[in-house]
């Protein structure tokens, strides 16, 4: 397989190196993958985590193993072995059915590494597709607020949400950024700040209880979040919070745009209510462990509550961009994100 580079994937002479997420921003770290099953870890522990990014490091193991000349039957094995590592982004679902439909139709394993170098390469161009449709929606000036990660290190290119922000910032327009903590993982506290430092992009890192009061003082311009799946009726799961994001944007009157490639719509999904959230564990929310080390700050055994994600409703939404455009509620009504159909 040729040689590959992403914020967060490496890949070459035949070994997969992961950068280790968990450890940033105090430490970089790449950790070399030893097999499917450190993979299915690497990808439950975040190391590697961002929707886009989970389905790109499968499909390119599976490209790895069919390049080493493992068999059908064993690839068939890694693909549902990785297929079921975390389930509510489906992207991953995505990129991996699209292997096993190349394995259904019996295409030999050369397909299959060319399979999975497209899918990479795809990602990267939604990226800049996605980016460019976001960006032309910000105004010099804006303080946009965002949620979560959703940049290089959540995708194979410069990402879905932060990807705008960044596009927009190249493309000279003076705009500064509120990035939510979001906790219990606090993906904006270590990720986002790290990818908009390097970025050069002005930014001010914010508890997620302090967005309301900003909103009411009239300093967020527009909000901008990824997704990990959306629904035919435009509902959308994303990490936990993107929920109270989206209603206090709707009391406030602010608009707030998803951002996602067509690989994150789950064309099976008509409703955000069936789309599986995925419960972490406990621990993450009686404390913190990262590069700076480890701490539970709660009684040991407190019982807790910790679903990754939330499901946001389409009518909270004042539009979706895709790679293909921005869907407007209309355009959703009418299935353009299950046609494609741009009206
Ligand atoms: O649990 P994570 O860190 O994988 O969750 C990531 C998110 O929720 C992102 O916002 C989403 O994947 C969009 S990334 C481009």
């Amino acid at each position: 397989m040729k040689q590959l580079e992403t914020t967060a994937l490496r890949y070459s002479n035949g070994a997969l190196d992961v950068l280790d997420q968990r450890r940033l921003p105090g430490e970089v770290h790449w950790h070399r993958c030893q097999d499917g099953e450190d993979l299915v870890a690497l990808i439950q522990g975040l190391a590697i985590r961002g929707a886009p990014l989970i389905g790109v490091a499968a499909a390119l193991w599976v490209g790895h193993c069919a390049e080493r000349d493992d068999e059908r039957d064993k690839l068939i094995a890694t693909i549902s072995q990785l297929r079921s590592s975390r389930p509510t982004a489906v992207n991953l679902m995505n990129d991996l059915d699209r292997l096993l439909n190349q394995i259904d139709k019996g295409a030999d394993n050369a397909t299959l590494v060319e399979e999975a170098i497209a899918i990479i390469d795809e990602d990267i161009a939604l990226c800049v597709a996605m980016s460019e449709h976001g960006a032309a929606l910000l105004q010099d000036g804006d303080n946009i607020l965002t949620h979560c990660n959703t940049g290089g290190l959540a995708t194979a290119g410069v990402g879905t949400a932060l990807g705008v922000i960044i596009t927009a910032h190249q493309q000279g327009k003076n705009i500064s950024v509120w990035v939510d903590e979001t906790r219990p993982l606090l993906q904006g506290a270590r990720l986002t700040t790290w990818e908009l430092e390097q970025a050069g992009v002005p930014y001010r890192l914010i508890c997620d209880s302090t967005a309301a009061s900003l909103m009411a003082q009239g300093k967020v311009d527009s909000i901008l979040v990824g997704a990990d799946r959306i629904a035919c009726n435009g509902d959308f799961a994303n990490k936990v919070g993107t929920y109270s994001v989206a209603v206090l944007a709707k009391y406030h009157g602010i608009p707030f745009y998803v951002v996602a490639p067509q690989t994150t719509v789950d064309l099976n999904c008509m409703h955000g209510d069936t789309i599986p959230i995925e419960l972490r564990n406990a621990n993450e929310v009686r404390g913190a462990s990262g590069s700076f080390g480890s701490c539970t700050w709660s009684p040991t055994d407190a019982a807790a509550y910790n679903p990754a994600f939330d499901v946001t409703p389409a009518e909270l939404v004042s539009g979706w961009i895709l790679d293909s455009g921005v869907y407007t509620h209309e355009q959703v009504k009418a299935g353009a994100l299950v046609s494609g159909d741009h009206l």
